[in-house]
């Protein structure tokens, strides 16, 4: 499948080089997510669609595939009781940009937005760039072939967690 080969995958790697082997990105694979999908793996898989896309429209797909890979990065199994104050749906991304900010030492206001909007429209916060809306459209993407089960199919399993 064209979606996956080797030189677009090379090129998505580079992109994220400093992060994907940091401990708190690889300590997602013990966070679930969606059913039969770790954090580590759905966050791996959404950065990687909004490389193509962004990199396809013409976009900083750079900026597109890191802030996809943090845009859940908040660290906490949702299932525990306890573990954040109040809706997940609202908590998540708030908790992904204080560790993308601790992670990266900095953020730009781009970064941040695209960060903390990803939930929008369920979560009032709007995509504020071009950028921030492709990894919102990759989330659903994303989402919608987890829950499905076709990114089995899509052979992203085999690449995200190797
Ligand atoms: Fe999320
Ligand atoms: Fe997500």
């Amino acid at each position: 499948m064209v979606f996956l080969d080797e030189a677009n995958w090379s090129s998505f790697l580079r992109c994220v080089a400093d992060l994907i082997g940091s401990a708190q990105v690889l300590s997602m694979r013990d966070i679930p997510h969606h059913p039969g999908c770790n954090c580590y793996e759905h966050s791996v898989f959404v950065a990687y669609v909004a490389f193509r896309l962004a990199r396809r429209w013409g976009l900083d797909y750079r900026t597109a595939a890191r802030c996809g890979l943090l845009h859940d990065l908040y660290l906490y199994n949702a299932r525990e009781p306890g573990t954040h104050p109040g809706n997940q749906c609202f908590d998540h991304p708030v908790a992904a940009v204080r560790n993308a900010r601790a992670l990266c030492g900095t953020l730009s206001s781009k970064e941040e937005n695209i960060i903390i909007s990803h939930m929008w429209p369920l979560a009032k916060r709007r995509p504020r760039s071009k950028e921030a809306a492709v990894v919102n459209l990759a989330d659903k993407f994303c989402a919608t072939a987890e829950v499905t089960q076709i990114w089995r199919a899509m052979r992203m399993r085999q690449l995200v967690s190797a």
